[in-house]
């Protein structure tokens, strides 16, 4: 039977390579759509727990998972000799950065040569990781061929962004509209038909490149807004300005403007990294990408920024960093998740510390935190500990956090996320 049949009567079998953040939930919406799905990912630990029904992301609730195993409709496995006898196979692998700050596609490249170790006629390849426009065509369509494989006649290939926005409780995988671009009209075809069936909406582009550059093209809005609005909040405070009220008013017009809001910088796997996947492959070219190295400036110095702030704050109290003790509250790099990747709070601790403050944490969704080798555990806020501290910065909001509370008890807090109501002269804003 050809894929396009199976996909429509629901015989084709999926697989997910990867299964985090992204991978996890796309899995979930094949197999809730009555697709048999298997998610491959190579940390065995993951495996097990899907087998045991049950969900190590947030976004995904267990009671979901545990009835897709127990109906047999998804597996997990490390064993990527299933990918024989898939029709159709996404990836969804990390795209980090090197220390150099340069892509790291590794992970690409390896869930790519894992494929073409099992790549059959009709198979349907989609790449869902964020990665440099040409990542498609100049790895995975190139080893492809290499091995001696006919687009088009003996495999499909699409890029299809992944646009999942971890603790969004509206905007999810299958509401959230999806891109796709296939090398050939063929292989976009087959990949929307495949992607409608699980998602609400799926706008083709005319191209894997095209495709590519749509998820950078958001993200980047995204970290150049973020710096400008940072910058804005640098000048603002030298000006002697509230940069909240002055947000919250722009934002009353109605047209032509968006609000963007700063706080101690960018974390996740996506603001803070996407960019500079772009910058890299414009730097191949001979081409700066100014607005994207200059967002990325100033974003990366807020924690800086903050640190100056919290040392300023005690200052005014008559006390140096050196030996006072901090309370960082909220380590996720953004509310109501449990992320911590590429989290500015890990720089503010790491900042104080240098400093020579005593800095302790607190978050509801992050109980233990590795730093340099060194285990932290979140502290308990009660009005008791909070008073404990001599200031309080507040890095992320998270909602069940009791905000007036901390504004009542505690010495001083700096505010990083306007998250307190409080006019107090003890809560100093960024
Ligand atoms: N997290 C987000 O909010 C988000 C949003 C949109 C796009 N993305 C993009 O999606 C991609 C995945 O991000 P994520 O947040 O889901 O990452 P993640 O770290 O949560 O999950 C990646 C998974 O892939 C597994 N893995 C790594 N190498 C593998 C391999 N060779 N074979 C099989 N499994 C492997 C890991 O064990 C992990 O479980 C990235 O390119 C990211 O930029 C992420």
């Amino acid at each position: 039977m050809a894929l396009r049949e199976k996909i429509l009567d629901r015989s084709a079998r999926i697989g997910v390579i990867g299964l985090g953040y992204v991978g996890l939930p796309l899995a979930v919406e094949f197999a809730r759509a009555g697709y048999a799905t298997v998610g491959i990912d190579v940390d065995a630990q993951r495996v097990d727990k899907i087998a045991a029904g049950r969900s190590y992301i947030q976004d995904v609730p267990a009671s979901v998972v545990s009835d897709l195993v127990s109906t047999g409709r998804l597996k997990a496995t490390t064993d990527y000799k299933v990918l024989k006898n898939l029709d159709a196979v996404s990836i969804c692998v990390p795209t980090p950065l090197r220390k150099t700050r340069d892509p790291d596609i590794q992970y690409i490249a390896d869930a790519t040569a894992k494929i073409r170790e099992c790549l059959h006629p009709e198979m349907l390849v989609t790449l869902e990781s964020t990665t440099y426009p040409g990542t498609t065509d100049e790895i995975l369509l190139s080893e492809f061929r290499d091995a001696g494989f006919e687009v088009g006649r003996d495999f499909y290939l699409a890029f299809s962004p992944e646009r999942i926005d971890p603790g969004n409780s509206h905007w999810n995988t299958h509401n959230t509209p999806k891109i796709i671009g296939g090398v050939t009209p063929e292989c976009t075809s087959l990949a929307k038909l495949l992607y409608e069936q699980v998602v609400e909406r799926v706008i083709p582009v005319t191209s894997t490149k095209s495709a590519e550059m749509v998820k950078l093209l958001e993200n980047t809005f995204r970290a150049v807004n973020i710096g400008l609005v940072n910058e804005i909040a640098i000048m603002c405070d030298k000006l002697g300005i509230n940069v909240w009220e002055v947000i919250e008013a722009a934002a009353t017009k109605p047209f032509g403007f968006m609000p963007f809001y700063p706080g101690p910088g960018l974390g996740g796997h996506c603001i803070p990294i996407d960019p500079l996947y772009l910058s890299w492959k414009l730097k191949l070219l001979n081409y700066t990408a100014r607005f994207i190295e200059l967002a990325s400036e100033v974003n990366t110095s807020m924690p800086e920024y903050v640190t100056a702030k919290v040392a300023r704050a005690l200052n005014s109290a008559r006390k140096p960093v050196n030996g006072s003790k901090v309370l960082v509250l909220g380590v996720a790099y953004k509310k109501d998740i449990s992320d911590i990747r590429e989290s500015p709070a890990l720089d503010v601790i790491r900042l104080l510390q240098q400093e020579g403050a005593e800095v302790a944490y607190s978050d509801p969704y992050a109980p233990e935190l590795r730093m340099d080798h060194v285990s932290l555990y979140s502290r308990e806020l009660t009005p008791e500990t909070i008073r404990g501290y001599d200031c309080v910065v507040v890095v992320t909001d998270h909602t069940v956090v009791d905000f007036d509370m901390i504004a009542r008890e505690a010495v001083l807090v700096v505010d990083c996320r306007n998250a307190i109501r409080s006019k107090a002269s003890n809560v100093i804003k960024l």
